[in-house]
């Protein structure tokens, strides 16, 4: 799969490169196709793992909306909780469906743990969570 990251705001964009990013706003020629992106963060950091892939439910009713009859999708970094330090912290947590972007988590190292909901409209098709640590990089789980 090809990933094109935007150098202005971290965003990944899957398989296509965006007019502009979702995200920002940044023109296409601010991103820059690195396609191991993931791989590279495992390999510099193997032991990380366990505080970075993304922990993630999956609720096919939210009692939030339930009149809506979406799909809960609960999130936290990671099984062992990511720390939250203005050193060391989870800058965002991305929601795709089907490799499209559908929302993004900002967060900021104080204040809050590394955790988010996104509630779908579609129950359908593969989701794919990603998260960005300032230190230890991009990280993904799929379903
Ligand atoms: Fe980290």
């Amino acid at each position: 799969m090809k990933i094109y990251i935007c150098q202005v705001c971290g965003h990944l964009a899957f398989n296509n490169l965006p007019d502009t990013c979702p995200v920002c706003g940044a023109e296409k020629d601010k991103f820059l196709q690195n396609d191991a992106i993931f791989k590279e963060s495992s390999q510099k950091s193997p032991e990380a793992e366990v505080k970075h892939v993304p922990a993630v439910t999956v609720n096919k009713s939210s009692r939030l909306i339930p009149e809506s009859g979406c799909t809960e999708v609960i999130v936290r970094i990671g099984k062992v909780m990511h720390p939250m330090e203005e050193k060391h912290y989870i800058r965002f947590i991305d929601a795709y469906q089907n490799d499209k972007f559908i929302a993004r988590m900002h967060l900021t190292p104080l204040g809050v743990y590394p955790a988010a909901c996104f509630y779908l409209k579609e129950a359908e098709g593969k989701i794919t969570i990603v998260e960005n640590c300032n230190i230890h990089g991009y990280w993904k789980f799929e379903l």
